[in-house]
Formats: structure tokens, C-alpha cells, sequence
């Protein structure tokens, strides 16, 4: 992973904890209404993959008891991870794309109602993803995935046959080959082949205007009869959603171009889903603040979003920043290229050591911007804001100062489920502190269930704990023992 060249190690915010009586009379333990939601409190858990699913993209007991750890703690809402909605194979991530899945998410809901007694409401995810290559052994790169053209024939005049060709071009130096190949040649060798929403020429590309509105409708709609309470349509990161609206979606056929254009999609995709589930399951989207990459939309972007998404009738907005693809790092071999390895990566999940602004709360600020933008417009959207929050006194003060509406933490959840319990019943004491190193990050990276440093290797012989395949990490958080 990238880090910034500073290097600065920061000390967690403070954990000056509340009694339970101030908790009580905080504003971060008060109720809050999202559209037709309720929220027992202002804290949320933001969406995080656990590869917990079935390879068929169903809902497994490890997928019910990551989540029921975390209704345990009781946290105003919990976003189930992202969700593809296609009925295509894509390894141990949940799945909406056939009927078939609505059962297992069915169970997955109760489960989170009935371990958080009520108090917690669920939402789910629902994300669309381009096609993306693991990087290719270069040997059959050459020998077998690349398209041989005229440019690479003229790059050879001597070889007598595209096979002589394809065996200089093994043969050749990154030099020779950076002049040789095309860039988007050189990202298949070097990155894996990945495709982008301004493909147009692929025809499965030029039609996603078509076909993504109805899809996404198809998995809310199958979302509300599991009994979710709310959808998250994903706008955010490196996937196709987040790549419509970005600065580098020049397509030209009405959906690319100027922001308007770049909305359209994004709008019709919202239509199609109110219009099949209704007023009454609460419907937003996660997306950026910044994508924090060259030539990328920024923050005044993001306040124009944010008023589009509003105007039409979102009933929240969750705002992330970077974690894109533009800027990630070559992976090794045999891996897929994760978007959260550059510089916009860092700006997504920072790490303790970090530049001058630290990584505590990193996108309260922007979040703020585009929170000001909405209520000048005459919009009371409410706003969710993730991004290293990780004590009642930062939740407090953003929350006081008008910044967000709704407080999201992620790893300090994965870190302690019941977190925001312990704040709520003046055991801020107790609380699990994430170290923000990523140690949970880099096993998302590698596929491998994710599990926190910090409990993974607690109490293994406990009856009943379920463990990682090799038997060396337990897959939940152990039970806190007030
Ligand atoms: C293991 C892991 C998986 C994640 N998966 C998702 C995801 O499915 N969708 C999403 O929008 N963000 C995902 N994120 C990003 C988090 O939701 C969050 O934005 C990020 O971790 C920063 O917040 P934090 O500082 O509170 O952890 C993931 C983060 C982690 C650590
Ligand atoms: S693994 Fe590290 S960064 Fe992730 S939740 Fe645990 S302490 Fe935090």
C-alpha cells in the first residue's frame, strides 16, 4: 500500500469517555430519521466485505454471525457489505441477482433485528462491477491473451508470423515494450486486463445505460422482500456506479461528459429502484467526497451530486473518498489490482502513520462542505460521514458542530462490535482501541476472510467459536464479558 512520505505517527483521538448519563443526553446516542428509517442512534456501521459467502454468492452461518457480532452492539444501523447485483459467478462475495438469494438474506436480516433486539436497522449495499483480470504470468501474456495488431507487426518487420512476433515481444525490455504495446496493453500486462465504463465499443459497455437501471431495481426489490430496511446504492470507489460520475467518464452518448451527463445514470438507476421499492424502504447511496485522483471529481463535485441526489429524493447520503484504480499499485502476479493501494486508496482506509492531517477523520471537512451545500440549497438530506472516527468526543463534536448527521466507523467496529454499547453504557473504558495499521485490510486484499489483530487469535480453543479454514484465526469478535 501507498503511504504518504511524511510519515507521521498520530496518537488516537482522545478517549475521554462518557458516563452513561451523558451518553444518554448526547447527541451521538440520540434518535435521527432517515427517510422512513428510524435510527436508535446517530452511529452506523459502514459497509465492509468479510468473504464470508458461499462461492455462489449465498448468505453462510459465517455471514450471519459476522453480522449478528456486530447487532450486538446495538448500532443505530448496519450496512450489509456490497452486494453484486448481477447473477454472474464472482467468488465469496454476497450476491442479489436471482430470487434464489433472497432466503439467505431473509435469514440475515432477522438475525440482525433479533441480536440487536430491535435497535438496529439494516441496510444492504447493492453494487455493480466491471470485469477485472488477475495480472497475467507474462510468458502467456505473450503467448496467448494478446491480441496481435500491425503496430506490434511493424514493431518486428523480420518475424515471419504473428508466433515470432508474440516470442520477440517476450523477449523485449520494459523500454522496447512501453513503445511497442498500447498503454491499455501495457495495463493488461503489468496491472490485468480491466475494463472501463467509456468502453464503448464493447457492446456490453455501450448498453449499461440500459440494463443497470432494471438490475439494480431487480436486487432492491428483491432486498425489500428479504425485509432490508433500507438499500445503499453503491456510487463509491472504483466501481462502475462511481465511474459514471467520474471526471474521467468522457463516454458521448449522454451518459459521459459534463456533470449532468455523468449524473444521468446515476439518477436513473435511483428512479428505477424508488419506483419498484417504494417510499417506504429508505433509499441513499454511498459516494466521494473527493476521488482523490489526478484529473478526478472533487469536492465542489461532490456538493453537485450531493444536490442531484437529494433533488431527486435520496433519503441519505454516505460520503467515502478515493479507493480507485487510476492510481493503485501493480499487484503481484496471479492478483487482481485493489483499488485501495494508492495514493486515493490511503485516502480511503489511512493508517496511523500518515501526512500532517493524520488519519482521524480525514473526510469530516468535506463532508461538511457538501452537508453546508444541501441545506443552502433547502435540503435536510442526512449526512453520514466515515473516515477514522474512532472516539465519542470526535463523534460529538461533528455531530455538534453541524458537520454530519449520522457517524459511520468501520474498522473501529470490526475492531470492537460493541463499541458503541460501551459508550452508551459508560464502559468507554473497555473499548478494543483499532490500531488503524490494516492488517484487516490486507487480508481483504488477498481474498482471505477478514478478521481484526486485535481478537483473531483470542480464547481459539473456547467451545463454539468458528475459525478461519487453517484453524489459526476465530472469525468473530470474542463475547465482551461486562
Ligand atoms: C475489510 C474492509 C472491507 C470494506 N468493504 C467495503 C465495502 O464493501 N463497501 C464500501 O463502500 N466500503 C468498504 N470498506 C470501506 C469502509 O466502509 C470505510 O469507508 C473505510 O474503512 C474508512 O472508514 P474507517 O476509518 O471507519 O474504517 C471496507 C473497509 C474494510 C476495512
Ligand atoms: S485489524 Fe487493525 S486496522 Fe483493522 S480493525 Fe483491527 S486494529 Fe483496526
Amino acid at each position: 500500500m501507498w503511504r504518504p512520505p511524511q510519515r507521521i505517527k498520530h496518537e488516537l483521538p482522545s478517549g475521554d469517555w462518557p458516563t452513561a448519563e451523558q451518553a444518554a443526553a448526547s447527541r451521538l446516542m440520540s434518535p435521527a430519521t432517515i427517510g422512513p428509517m428510524p435510527l436508535s442512534s446517530r452511529t452506523w456501521v459502514p459497509a465492509m466485505v468479510p468473504w464470508r459467502a458461499t462461492e455462489g454468492g449465498l448468505v453462510t452461518p459465517d455471514v450471519l454471525a459476522w453480522y449478528e457480532r456486530f447487532a450486538r452492539g446495538k448500532p443505530g444501523a448496519i450496512v450489509v457489505e456490497a452486494t453484486g447485483i448481477r447473477d454472474v459467478p464472482s467468488g465469496p462475495l454476497l450476491r442479489i441477482g436471482h430470487d434464489r438469494f433472497t432466503p439467505g438474506l431473509r435469514q440475515l436480516v432477522d438475525t440482525v433485528h433479533r441480536a440487536s433486539q430491535g435497535e438496529t436497522r439494516v441496510l444492504i449495499q447493492i453494487i455493480d462491477f466491471l470485469r477485472i483480470r488477475r495480472r497475467p504470468d507474462p510468458a502467456k501474456f505473450f503467448a496467448r491473451f494478446l491480441t496481435i495488431t500491425d503496430r506490434h507487426r511493424a514493431a518486428y518487420p523480420e518475424a515471419h508470423s504473428d508466433d515470432e512476433v508474440r516470442a520477440q515481444l517476450a523477449l523485449a525490455d520494459p523500454q522496447a515494450l512501453a513503445e511497442v504495446l498500447t498503454a491499455r496493453e501495457l495495463e493488461a500486462l503489468q496491472f490485468g486486463a480491466r475494463e472501463r465504463v467509456t468502453d464503448t465499443e464493447l457492446p456490453h459497455i455501450a448498453e449499461l445505460p440500459k440494463v443497470l437501471p432494471e438490475l439494480f431495481a431487480a436486487a432492491a426489490g428483491r432486498a425489500a422482500t428479504a425485509g432490508f430496511d433500507g438499500v445503499e446504492l453503491h456510487y463509491a470507489h472504483a466501481y462502475t456506479m462511481a465511474s459514471f460520475l467520474s471526471r474521467h467518464n468522457t463516454r458521448s452518448d449522454g451518459y459521459g461528459g459534463d456533470v449532468q451527463r455523468r449524473l444521468r445514470l446515476p439518477l436513473e438507476v435511483f428512479a428505477a429502484v424508488r419506483a419498484r421499492v417504494g417510499d417506504d424502504v429508505c433509499v441513499g447511496c454511498r459516494f466521494l467526497a473527493d476521488e482523490a485522483i489526478a484529473g478526478g471529481s472533487d469536492l465542489d463535485e461532490a456538493k453537485t451530486f450531493a444536490r442531484a441526489f437529494a433533488a431527486a429524493g435520496m433519503d441519505f447520503v454516505s460520503l467515502s473518498r478515493g479507493g480507485k484504480f487510476e492510481d493503485a499499485l501493480p499487484p503481484k502476479v496471479g492478483w487482481a489490482v485493489y483499488p485501495y493501494t494508492g495514493p486515493s486508496g490511503y485516502e480511503c482506509m489511512p493508517i496511523v502513520r500518515s501526512d500532517e492531517a493524520g488519519p482521524f477523520g480525514r473526510n469530516v471537512a468535506p463532508g461538511a462542505s457538501v452537508r453546508a451545500a444541501l441545506a443552502e440549497a433547502g435540503f435536510a438530506t442526512p449526512v453520514v460521514v466515515t473516515g477514522g472516527i474512532c472516539s465519542f468526543s470526535q463523534a460529538e463534536g461533528i455531530l455538534a458542530r453541524g458537520e454530519a448527521d449520522v457517524i459511520g466507523a468501520a474498522r473501529q467496529t470490526l475492531a470492537d462490535p460493541d463499541w458503541f454499547l460501551k459508550i452508551a453504557t459508560g464502559c468507554g473504558e473497555a473499548i478494543r482501541r483499532c490500531k488503524y495499521t490494516n492488517y484487516c485490510e490486507a487480508l481483504d486484499q488477498k481474498h482471505k476472510v477478514v478478521t481484526c489483530q486485535l481478537w483473531d487469535r483470542e480464547a481459539l480453543d473456547a467451545p463454539d467459536v468458528p475459525l478461519s479454514a487453517d484453524g489459526r484465526r476465530r472469525l468473530v469478535a470474542p463475547p465482551w464479558r461486562r
